[in-house]
C-alpha cells in the first residue's frame, strides 16, 4: 500500500512538472517542428504571419538576420527562417539585411540546412543605407538590427534611433495594407521599438498587438 502511494506521487510529481515545462514552450507547430520553442515572440508571430495571410502579403523584408540559424529560436527569434518557411508555403518572398558577416554567415548556414535559399536572399549592408535605395513594395516590415541593451542608456538611445531611421528610410515603400513588427519591445527603457512608435503613431499607423514586440498596422486599413 505505502509503495503505491509513493508510486502515485512520483507519477504525479513527474506530470506536474512535465505540465510546467510545456506551459513553458511555445511552438509554432505545425509552421515549424514542435521541438523549437518561440518564447515571447510565438503569439506575436503567429498573429502577424495569420493577418500577413489575410491581406493576401507576400514580400517580407527583414533588418537583422537570424545570426544563429534555428539554433536560438527561444533568445533572438529566427524570423528569417520562421518567415522563410512561411513563405515558401504561400509562394512569398524574404529579403534580410544585416551589417555583420558573422550574421549572414550564420543565417546562409540555417537557410541551406532548410531548403530556404530559394525563398530568402541576405544582403550585407547597415539597413539604413539598404532600404534608403531599395524601391520594391513591402508587405510585412520586420525591425530587429541595433542591439539593444539591458543597462546601456547609450546603446538603448542608439538602438532606438537606428529603428526610427529605419522606418523613415522604408516609409515609401509601404502601402495601405502594409504591417509593421517591431522586436524587443518590453524591456527596461522602452525597447528597440520606443521612438519609432512614438513617430508611428503620431503618423497613420496603430498598435494592434503591444506585447514584447509591437504589431502595427496603417488606420485606413482596418476603418
Ligand atoms: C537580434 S539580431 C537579429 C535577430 C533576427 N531578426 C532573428 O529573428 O533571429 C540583430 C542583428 O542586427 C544586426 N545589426 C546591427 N546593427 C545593424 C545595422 N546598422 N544594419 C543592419 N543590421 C544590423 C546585427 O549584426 C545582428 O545580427
Amino acid at each position: 500500500m505505502t509503495l503505491q502511494i509513493i508510486i502515485a506521487l512520483i507519477v504525479l510529481i513527474a506530470i506536474i512538472i512535465l505540465a510546467k515545462k510545456l506551459s513553458k514552450h511555445k511552438s509554432l507547430f505545425p509552421l515549424m517542428p514542435f521541438k523549437y520553442n518561440f518564447n515571447l515572440r510565438r503569439d506575436t508571430f503567429k498573429e502577424t504571419l495569420q493577418l500577413l495571410e489575410k491581406r493576401n502579403g507576400k514580400m517580407i523584408l527583414e533588418t537583422g538576420t537570424s545570426r544563429d540559424g534555428l539554433k536560438n529560436t527561444a533568445g533572438d527569434g529566427a524570423a528569417t527562417i520562421v518567415f522563410g518557411k512561411w513563405a515558401k508555403i504561400h509562394k512569398g518572398e524574404v529579403i534580410s539585411v544585416d551589417i555583420s558577416n558573422d550574421s549572414i554567415k550564420g543565417a546562409q548556414q540555417g537557410l541551406h540546412e532548410e531548403n530556404l535559399n530559394d525563398v530568402v536572399t541576405l544582403h550585407l549592408s547597415d539597413s539604413v543605407a539598404f532600404l534608403e535605395k531599395f524601391n520594391r513594395p513591402i508587405d510585412l516590415l520586420y525591425l530587429d538590427s541595433y542591439d539593444y541593451s539591458l543597462h546601456d542608456t547609450e546603446i538603448q538611445a542608439k538602438s532606438q534611433e537606428h529603428h526610427l531611421k529605419e522606418f523613415v528610410a522604408v516609409e515609401k515603400n509601404l502601402h495601405k495594407n502594409s504591417i509593421i513588427l517591431i522586436d524587443d519591445c518590453d524591456l527596461p527603457g522602452g525597447g528597440k521599438g520606443k521612438i519609432v512608435v512614438d513617430h508611428l503613431l503620431k503618423k497613420d499607423w496603430v498598435i494592434v498587438t503591444n506585447a514584447y514586440q509591437i504589431l502595427l498596422v496603417k488606420k485606413e486599413s482596418i476603418s
